[in-house]
């Protein structure tokens, strides 16, 4: 089936910071060979430049600053125990005495009642308010407050996972009751509800699956979707759905929340229902533009933070940066020029990213030493699931990271992308929440007005759809073109995802799920994972796949601390099996099972215990096969095999497979006959070619046929 260039409505800029990774990675190296000497000298290079060495394996960046005021690199347990307990004391001192006045200074609550009524006259109701309103901490409890939990959950839906857990968080806070109590979280692997809990955060993914064993949502009397200008996926997907259960159950309230104004759109797909906006409470922001186009946005926003923190300008900074590896090379670069300069003031520089240990993430919140500047490097999580009090300056890097359907490879990329316009609009409002700000965008003025999309593509739009067609067909839904999207996928995305769902032996000819399918919901997973681990039943193997799957499933569980990668990579090079980083992965578990599962040993061996104790939580064959082309060279393999199968495609500047094991020609032969076969001596290079001719042709013959009945089922209706 060809496949429609699915970025190609994309204005998509070249991604810039290839130069600074790469810079990023020669510095590495020759901060690595200078160590090295140093230690050979008999000197270490710490011990010269006053910087220790971190002993608690812990990687973060967040960098406490020293009594003297220097930013201090230290990041011994000692040290930042005396750190947290000092900060930890004053947030909850102050926190004691107004965590109520904190809650009756959001904007949310000068128009508490007249939001209450206009949910008790209507069941579904568009909220839209600046972030920072209240809206997600807020209306939870005030429909609480009002009764709603007395016949049911008070459920919030959020996009980002660190979201889900950091608001329940607060909120429990806010109620005064412990997390897990009246107020909890669930994500993916992850349930800290009980039997007490009326005020559920949970990712929308997760409501998803319910709605799978439960189709009206009996427990909800209420239930919030929040972020919805996100427009992540499972949101999209939940839109239709809750439609259907509300015209069903006239007592279900259902709130949708937005950041943005664009909320038409959402009141008319729900059938004209009222939009209530929260008056907002915000201060002017000064926009100032690059002059010129940006070679490298890291180095920019290094260079553009250390001059607002020492211009002398009070309040805090928010650097927006597209992922990890730009906002840990961000993060260093600004300590390690702080530290090069005589008498600067001090700065804790924080990163926040979904990877991120939760703990960590918490610490954003977290108010800083009396005098000391927060300089926080994020993703665009902090552009509206998290508000951090006092932002006065924000830089703007002008990426994101999305996940794109590429349908070269018939996968999802995750890639850099230029933010849209509504994106960089909400960053800048960021720096106005507590007083006037300013927001440097890393762009240009031109950029922003010709390169930029005036809003992101949903991600519906854009990416893969397995699950989700898996998801709709279990739920009854025959005809996916007809299902209620508010903004529908291309069509060859639908008919490509049901083509691989097809192949996993989820769908028949004619699009129905098959029985295999059915089973294949039950899990949350991508749904080769689940079809693994179907096939390993039969195969006598599903003890072993079981943990494969679960290391998939989970954060990397490995880690690197600063100062000791070469001895991490020793250590880690001790489980390595060549062939393959799946049985790797299989071994590292094995041996932790044998040492009794001890966390000690976990951090012997640099790897991540809570990861790890996730794996317990859980328990398709991976269709990525790629011939190896000559000249290619895994690394750590030490030798080149035939065919490899890998976990993940990884796209930065060049593409990298994650996961990688060596697989036999043979098997691919056996278990996806439609795709690959043996030649086999005796037979002609002609009949080979005819019989995979022939395959080829009944396949499409097939797909046509079940495409041109789902058309016609279409034009029926
Ligand atoms: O959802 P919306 O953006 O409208 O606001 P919110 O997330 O409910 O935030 C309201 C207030 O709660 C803000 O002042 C946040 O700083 C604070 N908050 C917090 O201190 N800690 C959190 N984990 C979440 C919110
Ligand atoms: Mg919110």
């Amino acid at each position: 089936i060809p496949v429609k260039d699915a970025t190609s409505d994309m204005a998509i800029i070249s991604r810039k910071g290839s130069q600074l990774v790469r810079k990023h990675r020669e510095q590495k190296e020759r901060k690595k060979a200078q160590q090295k000497h140093w230690e050979l000298a008999g000197t270490k290079l710490g011990d010269i430049m006053g910087i220790k060495k971190t002993e608690d394996g812990d990687s973060s960046g967040g960098k406490p600053v020293g009594e003297d005021g220097r930013v201090d690199y230290r990041t011994d347990q000692k040290f930042a125990d005396h750190m947290k307990d000092k900060s930890e004391a004053s947030s909850e001192f102050a926190k004691k005495k107004t965590l109520l006045e904190q809650r009756q200074y959001l904007p949310i609550f000068a128009v508490r009642q007249q939001l209450l009524n206009i949910i008790r006259d209507n069941s579904i109701v568009i909220v839209v308010g600046e972030t920072g309103s209240g809206k997600t901490t807020q209306l939870t409890q005030y429909l609480h407050e009002d009764g709603y939990t007395s016949y049911g959950m008070v459920g919030c839906t959020q996009p980002r996972r660190v979201a889900a857990m950091s608001v329940a968080k607060r909120v429990s806070e806010e109620l005064g009751s412990n997390l897990g109590e009246e107020v909890g979280y669930a994500i993916r692997f992850e349930d800290c509800t009980s039997e007490k809990t009326v005020i559920k955060y949970m990712t929308d993914g997760i409501l998803l699956r319910e709605s799978l064993r439960e189709s009206d949502l009996d427990h909800y009397s209420a239930v919030i979707m929040d972020e919805a200008h996100e427009r992540s996926l499972n949101t999209d997907v939940l839109f239709g759905l809750l439609r259907e259960v509300v015209s069903r159950r006239s007592d279900l309230k259902l709130i949708v929340t937005s950041a943005t104004m664009d909320s038409d759109k959402f009141a008319a797909f729900f059938g004209n229902v009222p939009i209530f906006h929260i008056p907002g409470r915000t201060f002017p922001v000064d926009i100032l533009f690059s002059k010129t186009p940006q070679e490298d946005y890291v180095e920019a926003a290094v260079k553009q933070a250390l001059q607002i923190h020492l211009s002398g300008m009070g309040g805090d900074i928010l650097i927006f940066m597209p992922g990890q590896e730009d906002i840990e090379v961000t993060s260093d670069q600004i300590v390690e020029r702080l530290e090069d300069l005589e008498s600067a003031p001090p700065l804790t520089v924080l990163p926040i990213y979904s990877q991120l240990p939760s703990d960590l993430q918490a610490k954003i919140f977290q108010k800083a030493p009396d005098g000391v500047r927060k300089c926080i490097v994020a993703t665009n999580i902090a552009e509206t699931s998290l508000t951090v009090d006092g932002i006065m300056f924000v830089v703007d890097a002008g990426y994101c990271k999305l996940k794109v359907f590429n349908p070269r490879i018939g996968m999802d990329a995750l890639q850099v992308y230029p933010i849209s316009q509504a994106n960089a609009n909400q960053r800048a409002g960021r720096a106005g929440r507590t007083g006037p700000g300013q927001c440097y965008r890393l762009y240009t003025q031109s950029a922003f007005k010709n390169e930029m999309l005036t809003t992101t593509i949903p991600e519906i739009q854009r990416t893969n759809l397995a699950n989700v067609v898996l998801l709709l067909k279990s739920l009854g839904v025959q005809d996916l073109l007809l299902f209620h999207f508010m903004d529908p996928p291309p069509e060859d995305n639908m008919l490509n995802s049901m083509y691989q769902l097809w192949i996993l032996g989820a769908l028949d000819n004619t699009g129905s799920l098959t029985p295999t399918g059915r089973l294949m919901v039950e899990f949350p997973l991508d749904p080769a994972l689940s079809k693994m681990l179907i096939v390993s039943c039969d195969m006598g193997c599903s003890a072993d796949i079981l943990i494969i799957v679960s290391m998939l499933s989970v954060p990397a569980i490995f880690y690197r601390p600063k100062g000791r990668e070469e001895e991490s990579d020793q250590v880690r090079e001790k489980f390595s099996v060549p062939e393959s980083d799946h049985l790797t992965y299989l071994n590292v578990y094995l041996q932790w099972k044998n040492n009794n599962y001890s966390s000690i040993w976990c951090n012997e061996h640099f790897i991540h215990t809570k990861a790890m104790r996730k794996l317990t939580c859980l328990c398709g064959w991976v269709f990525q096969v790629r011939e190896v082309r000559i000249g290619d060279s895994l690394f750590g393999m030490g030798y080149t095999p035939d065919y490899i199968t890998y976990h993940e495609l990884v796209m930065t500047t060049k593409e990298y497979m994650q996961c990688v094991t060596a697989v036999d020609g043979e098997w691919l032969a056996e278990l996806g006959p439609m795709f690959y076969s043996v030649k086999q001596a005796g037979k002609s290079r002609m009949e080979n070619r005819r019989r995979a001719k022939e395959e080829i042709t009944n396949m499409e013959e097939e797909m046509s046929l079940a495409e041109q009945q789902l058309r016609s089922r279409r034009e029926d209706q």
